[in-house]
């Protein structure tokens, strides 16, 4: 059998697909900074590109910080904007933003009680679809598993499929023979159709 690719492989194979170094991205669950880590990677020289990384729990911030200060040159470092925030509330200068990523849930290793919320995300998609750049990309990741989970994915997933097929692509990525396994879903705005009339 080939190569299978989990949820979060196959997350990272599509961002990795889509990125291009002097993008802009952001980060709305930092956590142990894994995905900004690897953002930074694909985006960030030291003259260009700029990651946006958000998270309400200050352990997640300071093992993101020190993940990123270990793996990375100090003016790549500088092109990294760690906010202590919850996503529903982005600044203003997130605008043309070429990806947004998610990873849902609970801080791995800390307080499983402290998880991102299903309106709270709501909220945040929806704004984050608005601060999209024409070619963006935006891309959550689900776990059904946990109580929490299952009313976030429930709501995410019936936003996602209203949104309308003229003006998105939506993709849902999930094992069909495992209701409950984490799942990937990713947005993409389609290009106005041009009249000729
Ligand atoms: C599954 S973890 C993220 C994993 C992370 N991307 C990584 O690479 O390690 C989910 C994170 O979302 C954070 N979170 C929960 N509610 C949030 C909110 N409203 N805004 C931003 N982050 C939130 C949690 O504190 C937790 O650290």
């Amino acid at each position: 059998m080939g190569k299978t690719f989990n949820h979060l492989e196959l997350a990272h194979l599509l961002w990795k697909e889509h990125l291009r170094p002097g993008m802009r991205v952001v980060d709305a669950t930092a956590g142990n900074g894994h995905d900004t880590l690897f953002l930074a990677n694909q985006v960030l020289t030291p003259h260009s590109g700029w990651v946006y990384s958000f998270d309400i729990q200050e352990d997640a911030i300071l093992s993101t910080k020190i993940r990123l200060e270990n793996e990375l040159p100090k003016p790549v470092q500088d092109r990294i904007t760690l906010s202590l925030a919850s996503h529903d509330h982005f600044p203003p200068e997130l605008h043309s933003i070429d990806l947004f990523v998610y990873n849902l849930g609970y801080l791995p290793g800390g307080d499983k009680m402290i998880t991102t919320l299903a309106e709270t995300s709501l909220a945040s998609c929806k704004d984050a679809l608005s601060r999209l750049s024409p070619q963006g990309m935006l891309s959550v990741m689900v776990y059904p598993a946990h109580s929490q989970g299952v009313a976030e994915s429930k709501l995410l997933i019936e936003y996602f499929a209203s949104l309308p097929t003229t003006k998105y692509l939506v993709m849902h990525h999930a094992p069909l023979n495992r209701p409950l396994s984490p799942s990937l879903i990713t947005v993409r705005p389609k290009p106005p159709i041009v009249s000729n009339d």
